[in-house]
C-alpha cells in the first residue's frame, strides 16, 4: 500500500471503531481536531505532517469509554491495524501518543516530550473548548443523563453536572497547551467559556435579589 492508501485504511478502521460512540466522539471530531492540528502544524512545523495525519485519525479508537470491557484491547486492536497497515516505521511514536494524550489519563507512557504528541494534544483539547466544546459538553452530559447544573454546594460524591465539567476540565486546558499557536486559539475559545458561564449564572438567578 502507498501513504494515500495507508491513510484511508486509518480513517475507514476510525470510522468502524467509532460508528459507535457518543456524537462528541464522531467522525466530525476527528475532521475537526485533524484541521486544527495541521493549523498548528504548518505554524510552527513540529512534526511529520502524515504521522500527525495517521495519529489524529486513530487517537479516539482505544478510548476506555467506548472499550467497557479492557481498555487494552483497544490498544491491542489498534496495534494489530498498524503492523497489517505497514504503518511498523511508526507504530510506536502513535501508540505512545495516542495513549498520552487525554486529559484524564492516570498512568504516563512512553515518550511525553514527543512533538507528535504536543500538537495532537492541543488539537484535541481545542475541540474540548469554545462554542463547539461547549456544545459536545452538554452533549456527553446527556448521553450520560447528567444534570445541567446542580447549585447546591459541593457534598461529597455530589452527582457530576456538565457545568460542573466546565471547573473540573474545560477551564483548566487553556493553561495546559504546549504550542504557542494551541496557546493563542486556546485564549480565544477559553473567553467564550467565560462569557458563555457569565450569561448562564445571570438566566439562572433569573429575579433573585
Ligand atoms: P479526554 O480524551 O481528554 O479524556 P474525554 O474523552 O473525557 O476527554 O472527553 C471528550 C469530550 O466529552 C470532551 O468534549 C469533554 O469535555 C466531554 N466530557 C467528558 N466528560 C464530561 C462530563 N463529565 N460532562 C460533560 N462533558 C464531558
Ligand atoms: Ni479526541
Amino acid at each position: 500500500m502507498n501513504k494515500q492508501d495507508k491513510l484511508k485504511s486509518a480513517e475507514d478502521f476510525a470510522k468502524q471503531r467509532m460508528a459507535a460512540f457518543d456524537s462528541g466522539h464522531d467522525w466530525y471530531h476527528i475532521e475537526r481536531v485533524r484541521k486544527i492540528a495541521t493549523y498548528i502544524n504548518d505554524q510552527e512545523k513540529l512534526c511529520d505532517p502524515y504521522t500527525l495525519d495517521i495519529a489524529v485519525v486513530l487517537h479516539d479508537t482505544a478510548d476506555s469509554k467506548f472499550n467497557k470491557d479492557n481498555q487494552e484491547n483497544g490498544y491491542k486492536t489498534l496495534e494489530d491495524f498498524l503492523r497489517e497497515a505497514g504503518l511498523d516505521d511508526i507504530k510506536d511514536q502513535i501508540i505512545s501518543a495516542i495513549r498520552n494524550v487525554s486529559f484524564s489519563k492516570k498512568k504516563n507512557f512512553g515518550n511525553e516530550n514527543d512533538p507528535l504528541l504536543f500538537v495532537l494534544q492541543d488539537a484535541d483539547r481545542l475541540d474540548a473548548i469554545g462554542a463547539i466544546g461547549i456544545a459536545r459538553a452538554f452533549n456527553y452530559g446527556g448521553f450520560r443523563n447528567n444534570p445541567i447544573y446542580i447549585p447546591e454546594p459541593e457534598t461529597e460524591n455530589k452527582a457530576p453536572s456538565t457545568i460542573g465539567h466546565f471547573y473540573d476540565k474545560l477551564l483548566k486546558l487553556k493553561d495546559l497547551m504546549n504550542t504557542e499557536t494551541g496557546k493563542r486559539l486556546a485564549e480565544e475559545r477559553h473567553l467564550i467559556l467565560e462569557r458563555f458561564l457569565k450569561e448562564f449564572f445571570k438566566e439562572w438567578k433569573f429575579g433573585a435579589k
